[in-house]
C-alpha cells in the first residue's frame, strides 16, 4: 500500500479543495492521501510515508510564513521524496500588450517552497500550481481537471512501499 502524507496551510479552503480532489482521485488507485493542516501536525515527528507533499497559498510572493515555519522545521530523512502543489493568483495578461507574464515577476512561491525542501536534503518527485482568481479564490475553471491530472502523474511517480 502507497501512502502519502499531505501537509497543507489553507487559510479561505481553495487548499482544502484541492486536497480532497487529489485524495479521491489516489484513493481511486489504491494510494492512499492522509490530509492534514499544518497546524495540526509536528514537523519533527511526521508519520511514515512513501512521500510527503506540500501545499500552501501565495502570500506577497512567497509561501504563506506558517508554511515557510513549517519546512524550516521539518525532520525528514535525507533523500526522503517530496512533491509541491501551490494555490496561487491567476496571472493576469498585461495590459498593453494583453500577454499573460510567465513567469510572473516578483512570484517565487514555487522556487521558495523547493529551496526550503531540497535545503534539507529531500528529493523533489514534482510540483505544481492550481490557480486562483481572486485573492482568496474561488479555484479557476478546470481545477478538477488540472489536479486530476497532477495525482495521476503523481501516482506514476510515487515509490510504492
Ligand atoms: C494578503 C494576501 C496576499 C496574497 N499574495 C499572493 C501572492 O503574492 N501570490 C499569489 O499567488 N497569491 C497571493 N494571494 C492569494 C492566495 O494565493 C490565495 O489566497 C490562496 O491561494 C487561497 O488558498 P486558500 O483558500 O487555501 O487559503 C494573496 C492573498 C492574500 C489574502
Amino acid at each position: 500500500m502507497t501512502t502519502i502524507e499531505y501537509l497543507h496551510a489553507s487559510k479561505y479552503g481553495n487548499g482544502v479543495a484541492v486536497a480532497d480532489e487529489l485524495e479521491h482521485r489516489m484513493a481511486a488507485k489504491g494510494v492512499t492521501v492522509d490530509v492534514h493542516h499544518i497546524r495540526d501536525a509536528d514537523p519533527r515527528h511526521l508519520p511514515a510515508a512513501d512521500l510527503y507533499l506540500f501545499s500552501a497559498p501565495g502570500r506577497f510572493g512567497r509561501p504563506i510564513r506558517r508554511m515557510r515555519r513549517f519546512l524550516e522545521q521539518l525532520d525528514l530523512p535525507a533523500g526522503t521524496p517530496y512533491s509541491v502543489l501551490t494555490t496561487e493568483m491567476a496571472p493576469r495578461p498585461d495590459r498593453k500588450t494583453g500577454e499573460v507574464p510567465d513567469p510572473v515577476p516578483g512570484q517565487k512561491v514555487l522556487p521558495v517552497m523547493n529551496e526550503l525542501l531540497q535545503a534539507k536534503g529531500l528529493r523533489k518527485v514534482m510540483d505544481g500550481t492550481v490557480h486562483v482568481t481572486g485573492l482568496k479564490g474561488p479555484l479557476e475553471d478546470g481545477w478538477q481537471s488540472k489536479v486530476d491530472g497532477y495525482a495521476d502523474r503523481l501516482a506514476e511517480l510515487t515509490p510504492a512501499a
